[in-house]
């Protein structure tokens, strides 16, 4: 851009946020050098500046309520068992038509990773994570080699799309080109930055200023995964290579089944299922637990977080399970066509906004200095992926297994941390290695006394884990890791 065109754009852009009550965003802009003066103005002019003020009304000044509707009700679920008397399905049809869909290729993975794991204290992406129990291995490369292992035995190319944020884009691929793409083609990973919001001030709606450079913003939600996957033209790289559903995953489960046949199989053909968007859902046992639930309203499946859902509700029992008892794991089959047709509908597609008040870094505007707030000061504004659940015409629930597929790593300590998700890994190796014979040795309260690790690429599964050639027993205090087949 030409100096003109430079300052005509700023005078544009100052007018318009000025309109908005919005100047103070240019308050610096006199002091930088041309190229950083230029690059604020880009930064700023990329905002939605006309939609700041509804923005503000709807999520600053106030703050959206929901109101459980009185046609509420648990969600129908296919059970764990596909014997379960209301909740069963045919276990060898679904893990058929998943299997013939991974090999003929019409399968992808696709894990978000643009999140910004506040609660980790992590300096970098979070997928850079160490995860493995015993190998350390990080959080990617665990998720990596579901990807090897489902190639092998299907014998079909699975592309991986991975979302980042601008924020780690740079970083994130850096690291996966040290790392070799984890032993993946490089042509087969898909790696795209997803969207942002502006940070705004959690009393006034004013924009933060990350820097006299740059306004502060904020990955816009795993929800914003839906609009990347369009914009950055991964659905239609997938579309030319055949690709037909799309297994989503978190960074932040290494136990997370990337590549799970028998779910691929029922959400593509079971009659519960449009092949739009499919779940698993884990039992949650205890009322105060704080995950989200999937429910019905409407005839639709709908995610009601656990904020959301009145206490009675909460802890009402049929028999002795909850009956709202369906947890959200986050994992999901997602429809490439449902994708297509969301970003191509001609209304447009908005997930709602989701507020949450954190801790922003910003520059205080008298003095100029960057601001390390000890309180919460901003709201940042998030869509969630399951929020489009409530789009699909009929959505499949398959419930999972809480030690065989999640263990997040989200704290730095305690509860969904690195320790926890490892003495997760251990008990998943310790009971598949129980159930094929092996003696594994166990403290008085009964926790595995070792530590184990099984990669997909020896296992995928308690079955194919028990065909291996395996020890008679695990020494206590061993670690040991299970890595080929
Ligand atoms: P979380 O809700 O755990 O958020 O994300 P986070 O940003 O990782 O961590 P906190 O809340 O700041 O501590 C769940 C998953 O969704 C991804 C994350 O990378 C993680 O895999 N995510 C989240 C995105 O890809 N983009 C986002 O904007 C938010």
């Amino acid at each position: 851009m030409n100096q003109q065109s430079a300052v005509v754009n700023e005078a544009e852009i100052r007018e318009r946020l000025d309109a908005v009550g919005q100047g103070h965003l240019l308050r610096f802009a006199a002091e930088l050098s041309g190229d950083s003066r230029a690059a604020l103005v880009e930064r700023v002019g990329a905002l939605d500046i006309e939609r700041l003020p509804r923005l503000i009304e709807a999520y600053v000044r106030n703050k959206p309520s929901f109101a459980p509707p009185t046609d509420l009700a648990p969600a129908p679920y296919l059970a764990l068992d596909p014997a379960t008397p209301g909740h069963s399905w045919d276990l060898d049809a679904a893990r058929s038509a998943g299997e013939a869909l991974l090999s003929a290729g019409k399968v992808a993975a696709f894990t978000v990773a643009g999140g910004q794991g506040t609660r980790l204290g992590f300096d970098g992406p979070k997928g850079m994570h160490r995860a493995g129990a015993v190998t350390g291995k990080p959080l990617f490369a665990c998720l990596a080699d579901w990807i090897i292992a489902a190639q092998d035995r299907f014998d079909g190319v699975i592309p991986w799309c991975v979302m980042t944020s601008p924020i780690n884009h740079d970083q994130t691929v850096a690291f996966f080109e040290e790392q070799r793409y984890f032993g993946l083609d490089p042509d087969d990973v898909l790696l795209f930055p997803q969207g942002v919001m502006p940070t705004m001030d959690k009393d006034t709606g004013a924009v933060l200023l990350a820097s006299k450079e740059a306004p502060a913003v904020n990955p816009d939600g795993h929800g914003g995964s839906l609009r990347a996957l369009w914009t950055s033209g991964a659905i239609e790289n997938l579309q030319r290579r055949g690709v037909e559903h799309i297994s989503f995953v978190q960074v932040d489960n290494p136990l997370a089944r990337m590549i799970d046949p028998v779910f691929i199989g029922l959400h593509a053909a079971h009659p519960d299922s449009s092949g739009e968007m499919s779940s698993k859902m884990l039992e949650k046992t205890e009322p105060s637990e704080k995950v989200g639930l999937f429910c019905e309203i409407g005839g639709r499946v709908s995610m009601v977080e656990y904020s959301d859902l009145p206490e009675e509700l909460q802890a009402q029992r049929e028999g002795d399970r909850l009956l709202f008892n369906a947890g959200n794991p986050a994992l999901h089959m997602i429809g490439v066509d449902f994708i297509a047709k969301l970003n191509q509908s001609d209304e447009g597609f908005a997930l709602p906004y989701h507020r949450a008040e954190k801790k922003t870094p910003y520059i205080d505007l008298e003095s100029g200095e960057l601001i390390e707030p000890s309180e919460t000061n901003s709201v940042k504004l998030e869509t969630f992926v399951f929020d489009a659940l409530a789009l699909c015409e009929r959505s499949l629930i398959l419930e999972t297994d809480r030690i065989d597929e999640f263990a997040p790593i989200k704290n730095a300590s305690g509860s969904d941390s690195l320790e926890s998700c490892a003495r997760i890994q251990t008990e998943r190796a310790a009971r598949w290695l129980e159930a094929a014979g092996v003696v594994v040795p166990r403290t008085e309260s009964g926790d595995a006394d070792c530590t184990l690790e099984i990669s997909p690429i020896a296992a995928m599964t308690a079955e194919e884990f028990g065909e291996l050639a395996l020890p008679d027993r695990i020494d206590a205090g061993a670690s040991v890791v299970f890595e080929t087949p």
